[in-house]
């Protein structure tokens, strides 16, 4: 039987799979070198009910999900928490998640340079083709509050060390301007 997958915008209907996600997440963030940090359940339904998230099915089966945020007024916009269930790797979900993200930020931020922190090559590959390129952390957004959420990260240590130059993750930036 052929696998029905649908990728959306996540809507109130997906609130119940907060769990899953943040289970996820957990799940693959025990790998020094995932670069994911811990995200709660109450967060990731936060950016559901925000309309700032994208989730996957396989049949009726969550498969992968990543959300957006923006930073300093709106100027940028990050995207995380990306992930696919192990067992549906290799087929183009994170792909056709980040797409979808990348379009989302592209209808709700315009103007707004997009983001991403990643040790993952698929999310670098994904990256450069939506147009990113790799930057040094100084050119992505100096907001605190973003720069927080590194701290439940299990290479923190590293970026404190740096103050904050550079890490185990790169960055990649989307300019709409260039
Ligand atoms: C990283 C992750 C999201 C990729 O999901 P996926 O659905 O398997 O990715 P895709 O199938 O869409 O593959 C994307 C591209 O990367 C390539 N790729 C996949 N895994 C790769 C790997 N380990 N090394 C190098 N390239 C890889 C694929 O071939 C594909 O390239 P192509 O389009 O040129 O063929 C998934 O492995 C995951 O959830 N990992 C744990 C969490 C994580 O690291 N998240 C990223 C945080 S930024």
């Amino acid at each position: 039987m052929l696998d029905i997958i649908r990728i959306i915008r996540a809507g109130e209907d997906a609130l119940k799979y907060a769990d899953d996600v943040s289970a996820m997440i957990d799940e693959a963030a025990k790998s020094k070198n995932s670069g994911l940090a811990h995200r709660t359940p109450e967060y990731i339904r936060q950016k559901i009910r925000e309309g700032k998230a994208v989730i996957a099915f396989v049949n009726s089966e969550v498969a992968g999900f990543c959300y957006i945020a923006t930073w300093q007024g709106g100027e940028f916009v990050s995207h995380s928490g990306l992930i696919v269930s192990p067992k549906f790797r290799g087929r183009g979900l994170a792909t056709a998640i980040k797409k979808e993200c990348f379009l989302l930020s592209r209808d709700k931020y315009p103007n707004a340079k997009i983001f991403g922190l990643t040790t993952s090559p698929a999310v670098m590959r994904i990256n450069t083709e939506l147009g990113y390129v790799p930057v040094a952390f100084p050119e992505l957004t100096t907001d605190e509050e973003f720069w927080k959420g590194c701290e439940t990260c299990a290479n923190f240590d590293i970026l404190q060390r740096t103050k904050r130059f550079n890490c185990l993750c790169t960055g990649m930036l989307f300019n709409p301007n260039k």
